[in-house]
């Protein structure tokens, strides 16, 4: 199949979170299984194309949105083959991947737009184009009509996959026009064009609405969101396309998350040999100025400080723990000011227990998995979330809430039967919380268990080898 992803993050280029992973790793599987398979996305300021070489592709073109006008030219990977980017810098040389600038929607408006327009230069047919989260909302049914005359699209179906649907890009009604779908008016949701605040644009409303297909990034969170409770609003809709809605359980590129294979660590180790773990907690005290004590236990937390994360399930909990218990606590992450707030407050009442790096750090991520005995993810919800499949490869236990992908990938610890990986707690609540650290603390005094846990879950396998089928599948059944 000729296949088009188009994404806002792209790893190793660009990423915020697991998105970036997602796309930086599905088309290199669906690739191997034989489809050809182009990648667009922006080309951000951030991107280091000393590092990751670019060549320009073909003439500069112009992407009109409305009344406004880009200029954009594409460029193409030299080292990775069907990886494109759009060049606008008047679009995406910012401070970050993601603004709160008036002109949001028409970034990600531009990037979809370019790609299509695009593939018409290349004459690339697809018969698949897999859009991802708000930023490509509305590109199934940009496609359906805009480019509906053009047939190089004729076969072309369409798939929205969900990454967090509480991410919706919601903007006025008055933007409309920028979408260049004015025209047809009535195939928007009427009751937001015509809400009492003056109207908006739900755009991954829309891609729910007109995608051949919508998956999200995992079983469970694929029934949440079709119920109230974190539908977020959108439940409805998914309900009322709840044949095509399907759960894929993302996969863990191994190559870049193992072990045995990580370059970000100092000490590679595997299941027959885990004596590499010790050293990796060391040299990960160390980078981060705390003191090293044998037997005492690294909780490692790697994160967007989001409300979604849960950590405010931690304020007034995490002091008393610390105190009570002797562990260690380190952090990276960045966000939320709050949530930044209190994590620098833990630092500074407990120096030789906690360190929190704020910031964002690809190495500092792989040291903290390699190096901690405990991960924790106290989610609110989760879509699917890769750390945690991440710890379990490390050896590292994973203490999470049962919502989405933490339910789907942790399996709970059971003393009796030594099954299980992890330690779930069900309510979200400060006491679930309590109870599931507390108990993988008390767990990690008894090392006979304890090794036993992390070798259940290192044996665990979320390899992309597998689920990149079940997208195959969805692929063969996209409804036009
Ligand atoms: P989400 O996409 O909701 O942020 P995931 O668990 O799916 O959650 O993916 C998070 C990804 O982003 C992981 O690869 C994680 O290592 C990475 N990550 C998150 N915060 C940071 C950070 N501060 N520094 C480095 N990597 C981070
Ligand atoms: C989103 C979700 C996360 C998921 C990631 C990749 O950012 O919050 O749970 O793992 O997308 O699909």
């Amino acid at each position: 199949m000729n296949i088009v992803f188009v994404s806002s993050e792209v790893a190793p280029y660009a990423k915020t979170g697991g998105l970036g992973d997602v796309v930086g790793a599905l088309p290199r599987y669906l690739r191997k299984l034989g489809h050809d398979v182009r990648v667009f996305m922006p080309l951000y300021a951030s991107i280091d194309t000393a590092r990751h070489p670019i060549s320009p592709l073909g003439d500069p073109f112009v992407v009109t949105l409305g009344s406004h006008r880009y200029h954009v030219r594409i460029a193409t990977s030299d080292a990775d083959p069907g990886m494109y980017f759009v060049h606008s810098p008047e679009l995406y040389a910012r401070g970050a991947l993601y603004t709160a600038d008036p002109d949001e929607h028409r970034r990600f408006l531009a990037l979809g737009w370019a790609a299509l327009m695009t593939l018409q230069r290349l004459q690339f047919s697809p018969d698949v184009l897999h859009c991802h989260d708000w930023q490509t909302g509305l590109l199934p049914l940009t496609l359906k009509t805009a480019f509906a005359w053009d047939r190089l699209f004729s076969a072309t179906k369409t798939v929205l996959t969900i990454h967090n649907n509480m991410y919706q890009g919601v903007f006025p009604a008055s933007t409309l026009s920028d979408t260049n779908l004015a025209a047809d008016r009535h195939l928007f949701h009427h009751d937001q064009l015509t809400h009492p605040d003056g109207g908006r644009i739900n755009y991954l409303l829309h891609g729910i609405l007109y995608a051949g297909g919508v998956t999200t990034v995992s079983p469970t969170y694929a029934k949440e969101i079709q119920r109230e409770t974190l539908g977020a609003g959108l439940d409805p809709f998914l309900r009322a396309r709840r044949s095509t809605v399907v759960g894929i359980l993302n996969g863990v590129d191994y190559d870049e998350w193992s072990p045995e294979k990580d370059t970000h660590i100092p000490h590679r180790y595997a299941a027959d040999d885990l004596s590499g773990k010790e050293e990796n907690k060391q040299a990960l005290l160390q980078a981060l100025g705390l003191p090293y004590y044998p037997n005492v236990p690294v909780v490692g937390i790697v994160s967007r400080m989001a409300s979604q994360k849960g950590f405010d399930l931690l304020a007034g909990l995490m002091p008393d723990l610390l105190r009570r218990h002797g562990f260690q606590l380190t952090v990276l992450g960045s966000g939320e000011p709050h949530l930044e707030q209190m994590f620098s407050s833990f630092q500074r009442a407990f120096p030789s227990q906690v360190c929190f790096y704020q910031g964002f750090s690809n190495p500092l991520a792989h040291l903290i998995e390699a190096g901690a005995d405990i991960f924790l993810m106290p989610s609110r919800y989760e879509p699917c979330g890769l750390n945690q499949m991440y710890s379990l490869r490390y050896g590292t236990v994973p203490v999470v809430h049962r919502t989405g992908g933490l339910a789907d990938s942790v399996t709970p610890w059971n003393p009796i039967s030594s099954r299980g990986d992890g330690f779930v707690f069900e309510h979200h609540d400060q006491i679930g919380l309590r109870w599931a650290l507390e108990t993988a603390l008390a767990t990690y005094r008894d090392p006979i268990a304890w090794r036993r846990l992390m070798l259940n879950g290192m044996a665990k396998d979320f390899s992309w080898e597998r689920q990149v089928k079940l997208y195959e599948l969805v692929y063969q059944r996209l409804e036009n």
